[in-house]
């Protein structure tokens, strides 16, 4: 009787995923909403009957009965990198034109899919079973909301079909349908409560919530659209791993397609441009990539982005608003910024109030002056722009804003870079700027040091107490107190969340130096790469350089940055007054020691990155042309160039057997 119970069960189950297939995957139900909503309660009963035969992948347990106390990190197994964007046929081109190049002559074909306007997550999923999920993060350490993603219908929970790797990640959007979404804002509002923004958000803070059964009740939905960690690969190509994806019960948008050369991208990219009012979810632009992965491979990615994929967004959202000032602001480095200061207005889902110029020329070109009407616009995540000035709106008598000729902040004089747009201020000492370079150096993306906000650098600023990054861990909390506004437990507060920053990793205090070109991902690069702040100090241009995810402006700055004596005082100080940064966890051996290997062409066990890390890991260096310096080319299936440069440059050349025996 017990076993009938179990098989019963079992079936149902079966059953339910079934539906859940045709329903989400394939889009095809085959019962109606009545008949599914039948077995499922049917499968209810009898579990609670027979509690001991409740599984935790079980179609009844999507979601979990308590609420968490916080989210736990995880650390991505391979990172989550972002997407370069184009806005036009001509960039799309050029794009296609970089890719070109780098493939020497191959054949290559395109894939073409919506950019769905949502929040990228992480699927894990061990022996079929999904065991974690976890948001982009900072692109290498995310939030674990898998309590909150169970409860999304789209995602299986336990994959369908043979041949499933053990390991298989899959990445996608989380989205809420447009449809939901105001059903959700129309909800808030009866109740009282604020309204999200736009589905992008909604979607977000439903992920961020620590009850999962109020995410359950707020219909999201899930396109995978990308491969994390595999133990074996799904397929060859992308557009055959989302076939995969499919059959493994992953739902994949409908409207993917292939794209043979870039003329015929370039015109699926324009067929969305208007269609698009027709989904009920958002998307905000396209995305395109190379389709084979060997090619991807060949291809590569910069610190923060591959570069055989791109995105092309539509045009913005407008609004028109008028300007009521016009404002300068320096920056850390010293560039000069004109603001507009406009009339609040709704812009895609929020209230703008200000707006950048960007530069004195585009300012000029535009000619916009205070009293004007405008024309503003937001073009993806950057901040709202003026795009056009309502001339025959303007009211008479307003002058043409004045380029500055000194520092709004210092007083002090100021040059245009030699080639370029930009106009700074020279004095190193302005005020103006150290304030941005603190704000920068605490800000949540670099040191994260709570509580030292916009407001209390000002002061600290302005009263002298802090003239570089070292003097914040020399302050004292007597010195505080003086303060206007800032109470004893305030005080202790910041002290605190001052001395926790002492610890953070390397890669955190790299890139809160705000060296120009160097981000949190290419700061984790060279953490990672150096290992100390010592190596990274001594490096040469050219040692720099040659790491495969660092470009030539990028070594130059870094190498010029720490060539600065006031910057290398700064830092003896930071050191001095007790900064300690965290070493990189990554294991290294010393068995390719000073040894410079090129790798070419396909690897049956690595991908470029992880073939790449495990020669940083065993202490080598990979680089990405061959010369006489190098110690070996490690080549795999259709090797390139490199391997007819390494025969004649008589340079050694391994297999991949070889190298493993290596390590
Ligand atoms: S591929 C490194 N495909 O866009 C690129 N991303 O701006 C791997 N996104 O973080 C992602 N639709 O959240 C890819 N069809 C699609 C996408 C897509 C939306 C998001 C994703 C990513 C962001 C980059």
């Amino acid at each position: 009787m017990a076993r009938e119970i179990e098989k019963q069960i079992e079936k149902l189950r079966e059953k339910i995923r079934e539906h859940d297939y045709l329903y989400y995957v394939l889009n095809q139900p085959e019962i109606s909403d009545r008949q599914y909503d039948k077995l499922f309660a049917d499968l209810k009963k009898l579990e609670q009957e027979n509690p001991q035969l409740i599984t935790f992948d079980s179609p009844t347990k999507r979601v979990s009965g308590q609420p968490l106390e916080g989210f736990k990190t995880v650390r991505h197994a391979m990172p989550m990198l972002s997407m370069d964007n184009t806005y036009n046929a001509d960039e799309l081109r050029a794009f296609d034109e970089r890719v070109r190049k780098q493939l020497e002559g191959m054949d290559y074909d395109y894939v073409v899919e919506l950019k769905i306007d949502g929040v990228a997550i992480s699927l894990r999923y061990e022996d079929g079973l999904l065991v974690t999920a976890a948001t982009r993060g900072d692109g290498r350490v995310g939030d674990d909301v898998t309590a909150n993603v169970r409860t999304i219908k789209a995602i299986p929970l336990v994959l369908r079909g043979d041949g499933i790797p053990a390991v298989l990640e899959a990445r996608g959007e989380v989205y809420m349908p447009t449809s939901a979404f105001a059903e959700l804002n129309k909800v808030r509002v009866e109740a009282g409560e604020p309204v999200f923004a736009n589905p992008r958000n909604s979607t977000a803070g439903s992920l961020k919530l620590l009850d999962a059964r109020i995410t359950a009740s707020r219909n999201l939905s899930f396109f995978a659209y990308a491969t994390g960690e595999v133990s074996e690969p799904l397929a060859e190509n992308h557009y055959q791993t989302l076939q995969r994806f499919k059959k493994t019960g992953l739902p994949v948008n409908p409207h993917v397609k292939k794209g043979k050369d870039i003329d015929e991208v370039i015109e699926i990219c324009n067929s969305w441009n208007e269609k698009r009012l027709t989904l009920d979810y958002q998307i905000d632009g396209m995305v395109v990539k190379v389709n084979r992965f060997d090619q991807q491979d060949i291809l590569g990615a910069t610190g923060r982005a591959p570069r055989w994929c791109i995105s092309y967004k539509f045009a913005a959202e407008q609004a028109e608003t008028k300007v009521e000032s016009i404002e300068v602001q320096v920056g850390k480095s010293g560039i000069l910024t004109p603001v507009a200061n406009l009339t609040p207005v709704l812009l895609a889902g929020t209230t703008v109030k200000r707006a950048s110029l960007h530069n004195f020329d585009m300012l000029a070109k535009l000619d916009v002056r205070s009293g004007d009407s405008v024309v503003i616009e937001k073009a993806g995540e950057i901040i709202p722009q003026v795009v056009e000035v309502k001339k025959e709106l303007r009211p008479s008598g307003m002058k043409s804003f004045k380029r500055p000729d000194e520092c709004p902040n210092c007083g002090s004089a100021v040059a245009k870079d030699e080639d370029g747009v930009y106009i700074r201020c020279l004095n190193p000492d302005c005020t103006g700027q150290l304030k941005e370079r603190l704000k920068y150096f605490a800000g949540r993306g670099q040191m994260d040091i709570e509580n030292l906000g916009s407001a209390l650098i000002d002061q600290l600023v302005e009263e002298g107490l802090v003239k570089n990054f070292a003097d914040l861990y020399k302050l004292e909390q007597s010195d505080l107190i003086e303060l206007e506004r800032m109470a004893e437990k305030s005080a202790d507060n910041v002290i605190k969340a001052i001395e926790a920053s002492k610890k953070r990793p390397l890669w955190r205090l790299v890139a809160s130096l705000g060296i120009r070109h160097i981000g949190g991902q290419t700061a984790q690069v060279l953490a990672e790469y150096f290992g100390s702040l010592d190596k990274l100090m001594e490096a040469t241009q050219e040692e720099l350089a040659d790491i495969d995810q660092v470009g030539p402006t990028m070594a130059k700055s870094v190498y010029e940055y720490f060539r600065d004596l006031k910057n290398k005082q700064v830092i003896d100080e930071l050191l001095a007054a007790g900064v300690k940064p965290e070493k990189p966890k990554t294991r290294r051996s010393s068995k390719l020691a000073g040894k410079t290997i090129v790798v070419t062409g396909t690897l049956e066990k690595f991908t470029r990155q992880q073939i790449e890390q495990a020669i940083r890991q065993a202490g080598g260096k990979s680089s990405s042309s061959v010369s006489k310096k190098t110690d070996f080319v490690l080549a795999g299936d259709n090797p390139g160039s490199k391997l007819d440069k390494a025969k004649k440059l008589d340079v050694k050349v391994i297999d991949e057997k070889q190298f493993l025996e290596l390590l």
